[in-house]
C-alpha cells in the first residue's frame, strides 16, 4: 500500500538542496487543483474568489480568514488550501495557512507532508511560533499545521490565546487563511471565526442540508464572526474540464 505521508522521508526527490519542503504531485488530495491544474476552469473559479475577498479587504490591511461550514465533508479543507495557493500567486503577498481542525486535521495529510509541531504546540507555549511555520514548496506560501493533538481542543483554542496569536501573525503575513473543524458538532469553529476578521462559509452541492447551513450561520452571526460569503464546492452539472464554452485557454503565441 502507498503511504504517502513516508513519501518525504523515503524518496530523496522531495527535499531540495535547502531543504525545503517539496509536495510530491502523486499524493497530493486531487482537489487541490491549484495544484494539480493551476491552468484549468476549477483553478479560475478558486482565483476568482480570492479576487473577490481581496476586493472587499478595502483598507488592504493584514487578515485573518476563516473558512468552515455547518458539516463534516463539506470541502472546507480543500477550499481552504485551494485559497491560500491562489492568495500566495499574488505578487508580494505574504499567505500562511493554519490548520486549526484539532479534532480531524487534514491540512498536512492533503499536502503530503509530514505531521510536525504546529498550532496546538504554539497556543500551549511548547513551540516558538518561528518554529512552528514552515514552507510548503509551493511559491511563497507558509503552514501552521495543527500540531500535537490535543484531548481539549475546545480550552486549547481559547479567545485571548487566538487574539494575540492572530495579532503577530498579522505582524508577518497579509492574509492567513484558517481551515476549522465543522461549525454545528463542536465550538471551535464558532471560536475561532468570532476571533477573525472574516469567514468563508462552504457548502457542499446536494450534500449540505439547508437547515444545518441555515442553523451553523446563525450560529456564526450570533458569535459576532463576520461571514463574508459561502462559497460551493463540487458543483455539478456540466463538466467545465469538457466543455469549450468554459474552458478558457491562451492563444499559445
Ligand atoms: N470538489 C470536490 N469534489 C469531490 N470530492 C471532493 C471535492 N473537494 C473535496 N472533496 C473530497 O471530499 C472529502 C472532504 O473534503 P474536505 O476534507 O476538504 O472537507 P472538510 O469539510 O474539510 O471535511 P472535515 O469536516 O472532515 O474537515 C475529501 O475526501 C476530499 O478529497
Ligand atoms: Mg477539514
Amino acid at each position: 500500500m502507498f503511504r504517502s505521508r513516508k513519501a518525504k522521508t523515503e524518496d530523496p526527490a522531495t527535499t531540495n538542496g535547502d531543504d525545503m519542503l517539496v509536495i510530491v504531485d502523486r499524493a497530493v488530495n486531487p482537489y487541490l487543483v491549484m495544484f494539480h491544474d493551476p491552468a484549468g476552469y476549477r483553478a479560475e473559479q478558486v482565483r476568482a474568489l480570492r479576487n473577490r475577498l481581496v476586493t472587499m479587504n478595502t483598507d488592504s490591511e493584514p487578515k485573518t480568514l476563516v473558512v468552515t461550514s455547518a458539516g463534516r465533508s463539506e470541502g472546507k479543507s480543500v477550499t481552504a488550501i485551494n485559497l491560500a495557493m491562489a492568495l500566495s500567486e499574488l505578487e508580494r503577498q505574504e499567505v500562511l495557512l493554519v490548520d486549526a481542525d484539532l479534532r480531524r486535521p487534514s491540512v498536512e495529510k492533503y499536502l503530503n507532508l509530514n505531521p510536525e509541531a504546529g498550532l496546538s504546540d504554539v497556543l500551549l507555549g511548547s513551540t516558538p511560533l518561528e518554529k512552528a511555520i514552515r514552507p510548503v514548496g509551493r511559491r511563497r506560501l507558509m503552514l501552521l499545521g495543527a500540531g500535537q493533538r490535543v484531548a481539549n481542543p475546545a480550552e486549547v483554542l481559547s479567545a485571548s490565546r487566538l487574539d494575540e496569536l492572530f495579532a503577530r501573525l498579522k505582524e508577518r503575513y497579509q492574509y492567513i487563511v484558517i481551515d476549522t473543524p465543522p461549525v454545528l458538532p463542536s465550538t471551535d469553529a464558532g471560536v475561532v471565526s468570532a476571533r477573525a476578521d472574516g469567514t468563508l462559509f462552504v457548502l457542499r452541492l446536494e450534500h449540505t442540508l439547508k437547515g444545518n447551513a441555515r442553523e451553523a450561520l446563525r450560529n456564526l452571526q450570533d458569535l459576532g464572526a463576520n461571514v463574508l460569503g459561502t462559497f460551493v464546492s463540487e458543483i455539478r452539472g456540466r463538466d467545465p474540464e469538457h466543455d469549450p464554452e468554459l474552458r478558457y485557454e491562451s492563444s499559445g503565441d
